[in-house]
């Protein structure tokens, strides 16, 4: 893919907004040590978050690509042409300037309706597609498996059909189940999107990584990418790869062997089983979950003396760059992969500015599944 020629219209400084306005009160109930990291952030961020803001509210609603927003689903990263991704990062750009203003985005979605039907827990995704899909203009409905009719032994497709025939637009649909998303398509009469199946795709992380990286660095076409830990069991991991090498990254898997990809797999991604060989030159570094709910009854045997060896802190990051980033799809297991003190560091990590892409990324993903860019 071309490298896709970006000036950066969102620039938060070293920190994110999500830090900002109103939150002493939850820092306050932090212990002394948590607040300390904290608490420069938030006094900063107000100041940052003005700047941004007017950066951002320059970048215009971008053209749909040439040839018209091709993928008609989004199940997996290679759903999406060259131009589609093109064009979900720009418009993604353009509704991050509508967030950081806190003006109102277009209601380009009213009378549509949006369907979350998540088989598995999340936090991040799931509301975040819940307020991309209110911010513009759906009936949002979020579906609350726990307490519906799967519990009475009706199966995912038999529930997802169900709720189809309500009138759904679009399903955003989170389960480990294989081969589920494209069954859905098959058969429902509406867009499927994938919110994360088992240890497959993640596409909507991917791009919202994506973003994240080109709001640092201005692109990604160079820059050299090193996901760690556990890429065996990690649908983050191989959609991020997948993304990033279309976008000209150089990407590493670095982490011990057992918790890498069968052989076969990511061919064309170097691996590192060492810290220090992995992480030179790393201009972002990629920490996983530690997922113990897919390894099984051993699983946490995986974690024995895994934080000493291969743990991302201050001291393991002088391993990269010196501008080097950090990052985390999210949930973290602080003190398994990551040190809690270099998540929290503004000046070094970007995780809170992940999650803040969440939304804008998925606006742009509902805008154009939905409207074709029209
Ligand atoms: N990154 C991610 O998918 O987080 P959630 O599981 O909280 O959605």
């Amino acid at each position: 893919m071309t490298a896709h020629n970006h000036t950066p219209s969102v620039a938060f400084g070293d920190t994110s907004p999500m830090n900002g306005g109103g939150k002493n009160a939850s820092a306050s109930a932090l212990p002394e040590a948590r607040r300390d990291t904290i608490k420069p952030a938030l006094m900063t961020t107000s100041q940052r978050f003005a700047s941004a803001a007017g950066a951002a509210s320059a970048r215009q609603r971008p053209a749909p690509p040439l040839r018209g927003f091709a993928a008609r689903r989004l199940i997996g990263v290679d759903d999406l042409s060259d131009g589609d991704i093109a064009y979900l990062l720009d418009l993604a750009d353009h509704y991050a300037g509508y967030l950081m203003r806190a003006a109102p985005a277009p209601r380009r979605l009213a009378g549509k309706t949006q369907i979350n039907l998540f088989f598995e827990d999340s936090t991040r995704t799931n509301m975040s597609f819940e307020l991309a899909g209110k911010k513009l203009g759906a009936d949002v409905i979020v579906v609350p498996v726990g307490a519906s009719s799967v519990h009475k032994g009706e199966s995912y497709i038999d529930t997802a059909q169900t709720l189809a025939a309500m009138g759904a637009d679009i399903m955003i649909v989170r389960a480990k189940q294989p081969g589920l998303h494209h069954d859905l398509d098959a058969r429902l009469n509406c867009v499927i999107l994938n919110a994360g199946d088992g240890a497959r795709e993640h596409p909507t992380q991917a791009l919202l990584d994506a973003a994240t990286i080109r709001a640092q660095f201005g692109t990604l076409n160079g820059r050299v990418i090193a996901i760690c830990g556990d890429i065996r069991h990690s649908r983050v991991a191989g959609s991020d790869a997948r993304l990033f090498k279309r976008l000209g990254a150089e990407v590493r898997f670095v982490g011990p062997r057992h918790l890498m990809p069968e052989d076969d797999q990511f061919t064309d991604i170097s691996r590192a089983h060492s810290l220090a060989e992995g992480l030179d030159g790393a201009d972002i570094v990629m920490g996983l979950r530690m997922q113990f709910e897919r390894m099984g009854e051993d699983g946490r045997d995986a974690a024995r003396g895994y934080f000493e060896e291969f743990g991302l802190t201050h001291e393991t990051l002088k391993l990269a760059r010196p501008d080097a980033r950090i990052m985390h799809p999210g949930p973290m297991n602080r003190g398994v992969e990551i040190d809690g003190a270099l998540a929290d560091d503004p000046d070094r990590s970007l995780i809170l500015r992940q999650v803040f892409y969440g939304v804008p990324i998925r606006m742009a993903c509902l805008d154009a599944l939905l409207t074709r860019g029209e």
